[in-house]
């Protein structure tokens, strides 16, 4: 099974799937980031696939046929995002027939978005996580595979608190894509997924 790992940032969660050897074909970032530069030292393929437009203009429908193009050259059939900041239209989830993967920094549906972290935080919540799903055109909202909890300390900070369930992350997010590419762990079927989802 070829997989691609999308990044946009720190590449720590990649380096965990690289460490627990999950097969990686491909890594693609949207940006000049470290997380392309630990693929590349990895010796792992790398694109990048670059965004440029983070304003009003972005073009988010070419923006997706152009990574979309890339992936088809080498043949990927899952994808992992891992950190992946760009949000992707709709023909890219249609394309790839539920086989995109997030590890989102909550326990979903609790605090979906960008500040997952700083949300949880200032809920007042004891505990948070982090959740291992399917991805959709819809944020946050895909079938869930998999979740790890992560207590909230007295006293933590957003980046505290991020690190120690990055940990979770980079425990859990391998292990389920090695169940994958095993067959230990079936994805749910494309016409299963549209189903939850409405
Ligand atoms: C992770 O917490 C992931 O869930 C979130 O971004 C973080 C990526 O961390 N979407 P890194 O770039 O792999 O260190």
């Amino acid at each position: 099974m070829k997989i691609a790992v999308l990044v946009s940032g720190q590449g720590s969660i990649l380096e965990a799937l690289i460490r627990e050897r999950v097969p990686i074909a491909l890594v693609a970032g949207d940006r000049e980031c470290r997380a392309l530069e630990a693929a590349e030292n990895a010796g792992i393929p790398t694109e990048l696939v670059e965004r440029g437009d983070f304003g009003a203009s972005f073009d988010r429908h070419e923006y997706t046929e152009r990574l979309m193009h890339v992936l088809k050259t080498y043949g990927i059939e899952l994808v992992a995002m891992a950190g992946f900041m760009t949000f992707l239209s709709e023909e890219f989830f249609e394309n790839f027939g539920g086989r995109v993967l997030n590890t989102h920094p909550s326990l979903l549906p609790r605090f979906k978005g960008d500040h997952a972290v700083r949300d949880a935080l200032e809920s007042g919540a004891q505990e948070t996580g982090c959740t291992i799903h399917i991805a959709t055109e819809k944020l946050d909202e895909g079938q869930i595979i998999a979740q790890e909890t992560v207590p909230i300390h007295e006293g933590d900070t957003v980046d505290a608190l991020h690190e120690r369930i990055k940990q979770a992350e980079r425990r859990l997010y391998p292990r389920i894509l090695k169940d994958i590419v095993s067959g230990e762990l079936a994805l749910p079927r494309k016409e299963d997924i549209i189903k939850s989802d409405n």
